[in-house]
């Protein structure tokens, strides 16, 4: 069975009712912003390409009201028990304040707090909640970082340009978390639109909606609840790898690339750069067919597009791993499965899988019987991106 998961509502009840345990007085403002699943378009955001994701209906929840003072106080219910829950520094000083430390997930906060665009960021006390799942693949760091900056928006106002924002949060994420990400996922957070997919550009940082709300349509999100280890470490190399490929194709970046400027490259090319720089320009062009594809509800086509993707990011970038090609296998079996792939940035997490209405109970419970471990199901629905909640 697919999992349930609370509504933004029910989410934000819990965390005033938490807010009032810990500091005995109501929040005065609210705000949430989604996790996302990309449908396509893996590792092509920090090369200037084309993605595909969609806001989800998982969400990151924060309350909280501005103090007098320099002080801030955070509290989560969300994170892993084997850090403190509540974190509390004060904002004045030199900054060192704000300097990534324990516990980790406090380090989302004060980044966004470093990176807020109308400075200085007044004291203030707040309660996090989640459903997206962390460190599931699903962008849980982001929606945090979101949830966050919206929250600080209501407190002190900034200009309210979305692309500014979605930046200044992933400028969190590098300072921060030492994640150097693309701007997929914050850009979807804040900017996700209810029903639609977004094909965002990643080097105009223009995106275009394209509308996702057929009945007979449902997208499968499997969680292998796997993650190794080598998430850290690869992602900034995968990253530099395709930095040293597109300078030795003489281009700004793999975007400006083609096969051809590959192919003519080669010899100037290690195997293992040549492969990076193949899957990239390979899957920005593939994005651009899947999303015309989706507008024209040519559900098989997508599919097929979604498995080579698999494929390319299983051989060519290698950031796939047998529990992922366990689940994507497993589903594409099933009869109405249009296809499937790994979702994010590897190495474990979750897959999305693209398939009719119908044929939801017998995919679940035949990766069930395929899948070694113990996944987790959701299925969803584009959702919409950051958004002020009403505290009355
Ligand atoms: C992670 C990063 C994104 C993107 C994906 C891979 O989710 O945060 O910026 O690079 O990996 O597509």
């Amino acid at each position: 069975m697919a999992s349930s998961f609370p509504s933004v509502s029910e989410l934000e009840a819990a965390a005033r009712l938490l807010y009032g345990q810990v500091f005995g007085e109501e929040p005065q403002v609210a705000a949430c912003a989604p996790g996302r699943v990309n449908l396509i378009g893996e590792h092509t955001d920090y090369n200037q390409g084309l993605v595909l994701p969609m806001a989800l209906p998982l969400v990151t929840v924060v309350v909280g009201s501005r103090t007098p003072g320099p002080d801030v106080t955070v509290v989560t219910a969300t994170e892993d028990a084997d850090e403190p829950r509540r974190v509390d520094f004060s904002l004045l000083g030199d900054g060192a304040a704000l300097a990534p430390g324990l516990p980790r997930w406090a380090n989302y906060v004060k980044g966004v707090i470093q990176h807020y665009r109308a400075p200085p960021v007044p004291g203030f006390r707040a309660v996090v909640v989640s459903s997206v799942p962390l460190g599931g693949g699903l962008s849980s760091s982001a929606s945090l970082e979101v949830a966050f900056y919206t929250f600080l928006q209501q407190l002190k106002p900034d200009d309210e340009d979305g692309v500014s924002k979605a930046l200044a949060c992933q400028q969190a994420e590098h300072t921060h978390a030492g994640v150097p990400c693309g701007i997929m996922d914050q850009f979807v957070s804040v900017l996700g639109s209810e029903g639609h997919a977004l094909l965002i550009d990643c080097r105009s940082l223009k995106a275009t909606a394209v509308p996702l709300t057929d009945p007979s349509l449902v997208i499968l999100i499997t969680n292998s609840n796997v993650r190794h280890s080598l998430t850290g470490s690869e992602y900034p190399t995968r990253r530099r790898q395709c930095e040293e490929a597109a300078s030795v194709l003489g281009k700004d970046s793999l975007r400006d690339a083609t096969i051809k400027d590959l192919e003519e490259a080669k010899g100037r090319l290690d195997d293992v750069a040549y492969r990076r720089a193949r899957h990239v320009i390979e899957e920005i062009e593939r994005t651009a067919r899947a999303a015309e594809a989706l507008q024209r509800g040519a559900y098989r086509e997508f599919g097929k597009l979604m498995v080579e993707s698999h494929k390319s990011l299983r051989d060519l970038y290698e950031v796939s791993c047998r529990e992922l090609d366990q689940l994507v296998s497993a589903a594409t079996e099933v009869e109405g499965v249009f296809g499937s792939r790994m979702t994010g940035g590897g190495f474990g997490g979750c897959t999305v899988t693209l398939l009719q209405a119908h044929a939801v109970d017998k995919t679940i419970q035949h990766i069930q019987e395929r899948y070694g471990g113990t996944p987790t199901f959701y299925v969803t629905t584009p959702s919409a991106g950051a958004q002020v909640l009403s505290v009355s």
